[in-house]
């Protein structure tokens, strides 16, 4: 498994260079959300900036700590059904720099507060824009700022930050759009695949692979799985935030090395 380091010379009485990591090891992948980037707990991941502690319950008492679940989802008095969700959403609307792949796939713009996909919800934290620790409900008490750090405003942590604060997906690879299933065009958050796809240039369908698939049932309902002509890729396509499918480190469903089929890239494009 990889460990991240920054190199800092550090001063010792043989003036040797020692690295320090800057930020937390990298959590086995599979095994389930404890110890990862994604465990907000006291105890958990090492990623202080983002654990609870200042603010206060419904008796006027210090949150000092919560539970796994907690930042992203609540039984009660969530931000919206699907998923349960606890994480104030980002107020973006969120778009790219250019108007379509090269394929000429539209890419859609979609809202962080109303679209159905998980993208919406991964991007209420990787945008920058809204404290980690915002959160609708903990402990009879709500809405809640269980810790005020924003995705970006800690030395570690600008490469988490995926969307700009103000949005802006560029240089990023297409989520919210339709994916070739069955070697066909498919329409999904509006978006049909372009004209110019190389269709056979495709797995039919990656999820044998062990990526996630999501369907459009036209209204914009968005659950999981393929539905022929209706299938797209949002972030959990490619990660699982909670690291039980994950085979690599960042929450990868797929290798980040290799030239096979186990490599991420490989198990969606055939090139
Ligand atoms: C960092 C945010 C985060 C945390 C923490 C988290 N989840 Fe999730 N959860 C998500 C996201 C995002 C999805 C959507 C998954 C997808 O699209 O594959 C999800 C989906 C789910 C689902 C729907 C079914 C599925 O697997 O897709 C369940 C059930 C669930 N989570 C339960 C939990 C439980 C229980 C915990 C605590 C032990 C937890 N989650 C912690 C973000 C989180
Ligand atoms: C509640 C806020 C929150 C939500 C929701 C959330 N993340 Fe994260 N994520 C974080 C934080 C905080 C980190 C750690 C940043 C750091 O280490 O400085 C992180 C780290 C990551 C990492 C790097 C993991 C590693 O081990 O280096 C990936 C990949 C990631 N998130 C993907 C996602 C995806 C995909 C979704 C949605 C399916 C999502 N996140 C939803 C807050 C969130
Ligand atoms: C097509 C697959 C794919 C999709 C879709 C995808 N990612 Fe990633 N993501 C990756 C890969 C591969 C890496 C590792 C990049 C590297 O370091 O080489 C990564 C890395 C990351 C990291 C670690 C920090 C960084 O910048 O490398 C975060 C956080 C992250 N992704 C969040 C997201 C979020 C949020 C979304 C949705 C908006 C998303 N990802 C969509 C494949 C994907
Ligand atoms: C979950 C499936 C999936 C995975 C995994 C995946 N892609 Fe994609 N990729 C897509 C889809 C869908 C499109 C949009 C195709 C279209 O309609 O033009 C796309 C488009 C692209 C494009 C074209 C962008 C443009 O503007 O034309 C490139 C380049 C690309 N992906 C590279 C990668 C790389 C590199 C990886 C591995 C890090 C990767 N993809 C992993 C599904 C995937």
């Amino acid at each position: 498994m990889k460990k991240r380091y920054l190199w800092v010379p550090v001063l010792t009485a043989g003036l040797v260079a020692a690295p320090v990591a800057f930020s937390a090891p990298p959590a086995t992948p599979g095994p389930g959300l404890l110890g990862t980037a994604h465990d907000f707990t006291a105890a958990g991941g090492g990623h202080l900036p983002y654990k609870a502690g200042t603010a206060l319950n419904g008796d006027g008492l210090p949150i000092n700590d919560v539970g796994l679940c907690t930042y992203c989802h609540t039984p009660h008095h969530g931000t919206t059904t699907r998923l349960l969700w606890n994480h104030k959403l980002s107020a973006n609307t969120f778009s790219w720099d250019v108007p379509s792949t090269t394929a000429g796939t539209t890419l859609p713009s979609f809202s962080g507060q109303t679209y159905n996909g998980v993208s919406a919800k991964c991007l209420s934290c990787h945008d920058g824009s809204v404290a980690i620790g915002d959160v609708f409900w903990y402990e009879e008490t709500g809405p809640l700022t269980l810790e005020p750090t924003k995705m970006g405003q800690s030395p570690s942590d600008p490469i988490f930050r995926i969307a700009s604060t103000t949005g802006s997906l560029a240089t990023n690879h297409p989520v919210a759009v339709p994916y070739p299933f069955g070697n066909a065009p498919n329409t999904y958050n509006t978006a049909t695949t372009g004209s110019n796809a190389y269709l056979d240039e495709w797995q039919p369908d990656p999820t044998a692979l062990g990526i996630r698939l999501f369907n459009d049932d036209g209204s914009g309902n968005i659950t999981a799985g393929p539905v022929a002509g209706k299938t797209g890729i949002e972030c959990s396509s490619c990660h699982d935030p909670h690291n039980k499918q994950a085979v690599d480190d960042m929450f990868l469903r797929g290798s980040l090395a290799g030239n096979d089929t186990n490599y991420i890239c490989l198990k969606c494009h055939v090139k």
